[in-house]
Formats: structure tokens, sequence, C-alpha cells
């Protein structure tokens, strides 16, 4: 099998190769290739590269495949004709697609494959009729209906302009007698290319048959070739997951507005918000409730999670019962445990929760262990940074953290402990303790009177 991905896809307007624009959460050529695997293994599909290369092969170098470079791109044919050199000396069948069509399905490959193996002709072309076939290559057949080739949109006289039969894109041909002609194409058209889509004309005239595999729904082998059909996809491909979790028993309000990328799994009855955007590896367990306009990434929930419009969740793990949000974002490799709760704007990174333990409003902690049952009040900041390096803060059970305490970090709070509100606590505090570390309150009695005796003159000093 060969998969075309050398192209720059100018109609995308992209300094990105075109089938590493994503939709749906995966790349367009990851999608492909997904499907594609089903029916051939990856030590015998070969993907054609050329524009970003080198990221592009990053992109997929996990499934194994082989890749074919070709250093200029003079068309989806030429790319065959530079895979001649590594692959011409194959048999059995060839299949031929492109990496820009991310919604096809392995059956459809697999009833390509067939359509070819079970007549006599030297290659089966995918079809479909089209409402708008503009863009397309149409399928041109003689007055017996057999496909005598295949014409490009800028190549067309509108008499075949008018044929609404478009090639799709996909091909399965004999190796042989491919390999044995696919030199002969030439770049007399209007785009000066080699066009793969010759080879139908070509091969005809060499004396082979060509035969149509034509399915029903177009919208499954749909090229992309502009972000405007790179959103179209994207939505249908996100409402099948969406769809999908809804049958599985997940309740999602305003699924139009949600974005759930496809290797999450979420558990029954588990709702999910409008405009909610769960991504990457994210896992939620049942009964759970993701709150509108939250971001969830590489994830894990246990079950009867809350979380709060606008969170922002990312690499965390949160068990049974945790309360996240609103507003609250869990910057990465955090810990909360069962029940802990976690407010309005505050922020957590690399620090574990314990359970039942709060912080509410307005806080900072950072590489912090915190056990169970510990309060921690509005405005708490872990100082955790010294400009050079980063260091921990512990605070035991059940000690409470009075509000906008300053915990310079490295510091202990032992269990049990009270820290006066306002503190600047830069050492051990023991537990069961109280740390106060603040400067003592004075009342000056009578103070403002004497001031406003005083006068407003500008050169008068205020009062002791
Ligand atoms: C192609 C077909 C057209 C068909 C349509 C279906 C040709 C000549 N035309 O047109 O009949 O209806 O797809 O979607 O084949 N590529 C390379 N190397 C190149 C040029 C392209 O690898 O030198 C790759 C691209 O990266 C892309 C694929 O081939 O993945 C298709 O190229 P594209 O330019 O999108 O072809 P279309 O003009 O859409
Ligand atoms: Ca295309």
């Amino acid at each position: 099998m060969v998969i075309l991905a050398a192209g720059l896809g100018t109609r995308m307007k992209s300094r990105h190769a075109k089938v590493l624009h994503r939709a749906g959460g995966r790349s367009l050529i990851e999608h492909v290739l997904r499907a594609a695997s089903a029916l051939t293994p990856p030590e015998n599909t070969f993907v054609v590269v050329g524009h970003q290369a080198d990221a592009v092969r990053a992109a997929i170098r996990d499934s194994g495949v082989g890749f074919i470079h070709q250093e200029e791109q003079k068309g989806t044919g030429h790319a065959l004709m530079v895979a001649a050199a590594a692959l011409s000396n194959r048999e059995g069948r060839l299949l031929i697609l492109y990496g820009d069509c991310p919604l096809v399905r392995t059956e459809t490959l697999a009833g390509l494959a067939a359509a070819q193996e079970s007549s006599t002709a030297a290659g089966a072309i995918l079809t479909a009729i089209m409402d708008d076939p503009t863009g397309y290559g149409r399928v041109l057949r003689d007055s017996a209906g057999s496909v005598t080739g295949v014409v490009e949109q800028k190549a067309g006289t509108p008499t075949q302009l008018a044929i609404r039969e478009a090639n799709m894109g996909l091909y399965c041909y004999r190796a042989e007698p491919f390999w044995k002609h696919v030199q002969e194409l030439r770049t007399d058209n209007p785009a000066h290319e080699y066009y793969l889509t010759d080879m139908v004309e070509i091969l005809r005239r060499a004396g082979h048959a060509i035969t149509a595999y034509r399915i029903d729904d177009p919208r499954e082998v749909l090229g992309i070739n502009d972000r405007a059909e790179l959103a179209v996809v994207d939505r249908l491909l996100r409402d099948r997951k969406v769809r999908e979790l809804m049958l599985a028993g997940v309740t999602i309000e305003k699924p139009e507005t949600v974005t759930i990328d496809p290797d999450v799994a979420i558990g029954m009855d588990t709702v999910v918000e409008p405009s909610a955007r769960i991504l990457g590896r994210t896992t939620i367990g049942e009964n759970c409730r993701i709150g509108a306009c939250s971001i969830l990434i590489d994830s894990e929930f246990e079950a009867d999670v809350e979380v709060g419009p606008f969170t922002i969740i990312r690499k965390s793990y949160l068990e049974r019962g945790a309360q996240v949000g609103p507003y609250a974002r869990l910057r990465f490799e955090n810990h909360v445990e069962a029940g802990a709760c976690v407010g309005n704007f505050v922020e957590l990174k690399k620090t574990r929760l314990g359970a039942g333990s709060k912080a509410m409003h307005l806080a900072y902690l950072g590489d912090s262990e915190i056990g169970p049952q510990v309060n921690v009040g509005a405005g708490t900041i872990t100082c955790n940074y010294d400009g050079l390096r980063k260091y921990k803060t512990k605070i035991g059970a059940a000690a409470f953290v009075g509000s906008n305490a300053t915990l310079v970090a490295p510091v202990e709070i032992g269990p049990g402990a009270y820290i006066a509100a306002g503190s600047v606590i830069t050492t051990e505090v023991p537990a069961d303790a109280l740390g106060v570390g603040r400067g003592r309150q004075v009342n000056k009695e009578g103070w403002t009177k004497k001031r406003r005796e005083l006068g407003h003159r500008h050169d008068s000093k205020p009062p002791t």
C-alpha cells in the first residue's frame, strides 16, 4: 500500500504539511493510517513524504510504516514514479490512497480491493456521485459504461465537468502492470504535473480494463484541501465521538459545542456541560460533572468528581468525590485525594491535596504535599521558587492555614498546627503549634482627629 503525503497543500495556506493538520483530535495522516493498518501490515505500507518530511515521519514513525522520499513534488503520478525505485519488484495488489482523506474506513478499502481482485481488470478506482464535484477529477466512461479515463478539474471541457461521478482518489491496481507502465506518465496538462489519474488511460491503451468501485456516500472519502473543509471534517468526527459517548450513557449538553478527543473515556451517568473540551488521554469515571467551558487534558478522574465551569486541568489525578472549580487551574502533576475541594482562582502545580482538604479561594499551591483534612485559607501562597531552584512545602493532617499566609519553601507545617492569617512562615511549625509571623498591630488613639486639627496644609507633618 502506498499513501501519498508529500504535498504542501497550497490551499491550506500553511507552513505545515497538509497531512499534519488535525481534525477530530488526530492528524489527517494518522486517520488514514488507522484505517489502512487493519487491512495492510505496516511493513507493507509506504508513505510518500516530501514537504516537511521530517515532521511527517516523526508524527507517524511509531506506526512502523516505511517511507519514500519525493524530493520535488511534481504531482500525484510523480509520487508513484519515485516510489517505483523501491517497490516495482513487488507483486500482488497495489493499494494507493491520499493522506488527505481522514474519513476513509477500512471496509471501504477492503471493498475496493475486493472489486479489483474479483474482476479481470488491472485496476479499480473508487468513485462516487457528488452533488458538487468541483475540484475532483471526473470519471469518463464509454457508451458501454466502461471506465475510460479521469479528467482533472483544470483540464476538463464543460461537458466533462458536468459529469457528477468523481474520482475519490483511492485505487487498487495489480502491481505488475502498474509498475510496468507508470514511467509512461507525462506532464502534458494545464498544471504541468504528472497526474496519477492518467494511469487509467495508459493501462487501457496497453489493453487492460479498469473498473470503478462506486460508493453511495462520498462524504467518507472527502479529500481535505483547505481549512474550511478541515473544519467540516473535524465537526463530523467530533459528532461521531460525542454520539458514541451519549449512546454509552454519558449526558452531553449541547453536544455540538463540546470537543472530545478520540481516546477519551467517560463513565456512565457523567454529565458534560456545554463547550467543555476533554482532550488527550483523559479518563473520567462514572457520575461525574464536567462544568461548562472546562478544559481537561491528559487527566484521570475517579467517580463522582465535580469540575466547576471554566476550570483547566492538565495531567492530574482526581480521586472519588473531588471538587475542583469553578475557575480553578490544575497545571500539571497534581493529585487531589477523595473529597478534597479546590475552589475559585486556586492554582495547583505538582501538588498532592489530601482527602477532605480544602483550598477554596485565591491560592497558589506548588510543589506541595498537603495531608488530609487541611484547611488552606484564601490567598495562601507557597513561595516555591527563589529564582534559582524549586522547593517543597509540607502541611500535615488537619492543619489550618489562615488566610493570606505566605509559606516560604522549603518549609514544613506539622499536623494539627495553626497558621495565623497574614503570616510569613519561613521555618518549621511543629505539630499542634500556632505559627504567627507578622508585625504586631498597633492602635494610636486619636490619631485621625489630631490630623484633622493640623489641617491639610501640604507642609504640615502627619501626627505621630
Ligand atoms: C486528486 C486527484 C483527483 C481526485 C482528488 C480526490 C490527481 C491528479 N487528482 O486531486 O482526481 O478527485 O484527488 O481527493 O491525482 N501528493 C504527493 N506528491 C505530489 C502531489 C501530491 O504526495 O507530488 C499528495 C498530497 O500530499 C495529497 C495527495 O497526494 O495527500 C493528493 O494531492 P492533491 O493535490 O490534494 O490532489 P487533488 O488536486 O485533490
Ligand atoms: Ca486533495
